[in-house]
């Protein structure tokens, strides 16, 4: 008899289905909703597990016999699979695989070596948050430059698994980026639909170089999701946006990481940029699986932060009435420019569950954070830098104090979106109306950390006259 080894649970109304019934489009054919992946032990009480062993033993509904994963047996595991030449276990996401057992041949998923991103202190940015510490999660130290590589590593592996050869995906870049390299690395074809002059070069940049067959589309990121929704019902297109529950399923593992480098501490507070909103789902399942095992005591709580310009989580999170209503979206954090999130439910359940809290950003606040980031010589992108400016708002709110500790997202690399990068440093990203709405200290702030680039003639002297004059003024603490 085969035994499977995961079901899909529709997160609205809790029917269960298999792998295979689930609809080309991935939502629930009775109430729309999205499914999660659940395991035979997703409901076991932590209690039936062996001391020892990686795995003790239950009966399943049917009578099979399932494996519950062991506690410390699988710390050790994980720890071991470090030093392994195996691509499995070199990968920061299947290192984990015995909490994400989706696919039949383990020898052949697809991997970059994804994951093993590190986890940065940032001294400086905890003081302008006031906060004693501050710890940062790099996932821009993927192979592609942004988290999506842990959930493409998994999606992917089941696209190419279950005998699709086309894959596609809306994106505002970066998960584009990231299907193109895992499809190419695989030998499938991969569409991508971005909204076109909307996405940073970079990103555009990667899905060219990674072959995929991209198509601009004239509307916003939510216009391109309705495009391929059509397309999907009609070709045998495999889904990579985050409404695919096994991208999650990688996108979970950071959690897993994240309390390994804290050595098995759980932080206080997680901190999300909010687009889409799966990223928080993920991370919440991550850890809410982790507790669940008896790996970690407890769960931390997660907030969410939007761009003031796209924020339909933000105002759902103020409603008395608790109404999502899609907004229009503009910001120039192009990764999060996102009016009609698809996984706004999972997320908005993720805040409710663990007690976290939803905060919106302007695009002052968002533009000195990633400048402070950047400064501690660890750099994002504009969408990532959301978090430092939501947690000083959660600190001003005391939803965040001093000693608790906090960990950003951050979600995608600083070369992701350079043309960004040159606009601030030259005093060119904000219009008058922006500029006039800051206040003399934060125009102060925004002063001391713009360092654009000066022009000389190749004089020597000349260069060192600039240096003598620059060298005079004292850095900032
Ligand atoms: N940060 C970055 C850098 C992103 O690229 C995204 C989403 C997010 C944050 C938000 O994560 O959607 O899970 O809430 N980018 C998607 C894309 C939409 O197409 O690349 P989310």
């Amino acid at each position: 008899m085969r035994v499977e080894t995961h079901h899909l649970r529709c997160t609205e109304c809790a029917t269960v289905i298999t792998k295979d019934e689930v609809s080309s489009n991935f939502r629930c054919p009775q109430c729309h909703g999205l499914y999660e992946v659940v395991y035979p032990w997703s409901a076991i009480p932590p209690a039936v597990q062996a001391p020892n062993q990686t795995t003790s033993q239950i009966s399943g509904p049917t009578n099979e016999v399932h494996r519950v994963p062991n506690p410390s047996a699988l710390r050790w595991l994980w720890q071991e699979r470090r030093s392994s030449t195996m691509a499995v276990d070199q990968s920061g996401v299947w290192r984990f695989r015995d909490l994400l057992p989706i696919v039949d041949d383990l020898e052949k998923v697809i991997t970059l070596r994804e994951g093993n991103t590190p986890l940065y202190d940032l001294p400086r940015c905890a003081k302008a948050a006031g906060l004693d510490w501050l710890l940062a999660k790099h996932q821009g130290m993927n192979p592609t430059g942004s988290f999506k590589d842990t959930g493409m590593t998994a999606a992917l592996s089941v696209a190419a698994q279950r005998g699709f050869d086309w894959v596609a995906c809306a994106s505002t870049g970066n998960t584009s980026a990231a299907m193109a390299a895992y499809a190419a690395r695989a030998g499938l074809r991969s569409i991508v639909f971005i909204p076109e002059g909307k996405i940073a070069w970079g990103k555009l940049s990667q899905s060219m170089d990674y072959g995929a067959f991209t198509i601009q589309l004239r509307t916003d990121f939510d216009g391109c999701v309705k495009i391929l929704g059509e397309l999907v019902k009609q070709f045998p297109i495999y889904l990579l946006n985050s409404v695919n529950p096994y991208r999650l399923e990688g996108q979970k593992t950071p959690a897993f990481e994240m309390v390994e480098q804290m050595d098995w501490q759980v932080p206080e507070h997680i901190i999300v940029p909010g687009g889409n909103l799966a990223n928080s789902a993920a991370l919440g399942k991550g850890f809410s699986e982790m507790f669940q095992l008896g790996l970690i005591p407890r769960k931390p709580k997660i907030s969410i932060i939007q761009a003031h310009g796209a924020n339909p989580l933000y105002r759902w999170f103020i409603d008395s009435n608790r109404i999502m209503n899609p907004v229009t979206a503009d910001t120039r954090a192009t990764a999060i420019r996102i009016g009609n999130p698809a996984s706004w439910r999972k997320a908005a359940s993720i805040i409710d569950e663990l007690g976290g809290w939803c905060e919106e950003v302007s695009e002052q606040e968002i533009a000195l954070a990633k400048a402070e980031i950047g400064a501690e010589g660890v750099g994002c992108e504009p969408a990532s830098a959301v978090t430092l400016a939501g947690l000083k708002k959660l600190v001003a709110l005391g939803k965040v104090t001093r000693e608790e500790r906090v960990v950003l997202i951050l979600t995608g690399h600083t070369l992701k979106d350079s043309a960004y990068t040159i606009d601030y440093h030259r005093d060119e990203l904000f219009t008058d109306a922006e500029r006039a709405q800051l206040s003399p200290a934060e125009r102060a702030q925004h002063a001391a950390l713009r360092k654009p680039p000066i022009v000389l003639d190749a004089d020597a002297s000349l260069v060192l006259r600039t240096l003598e004059s620059h060298m005079q003024h004292p850095q900032p603490a």
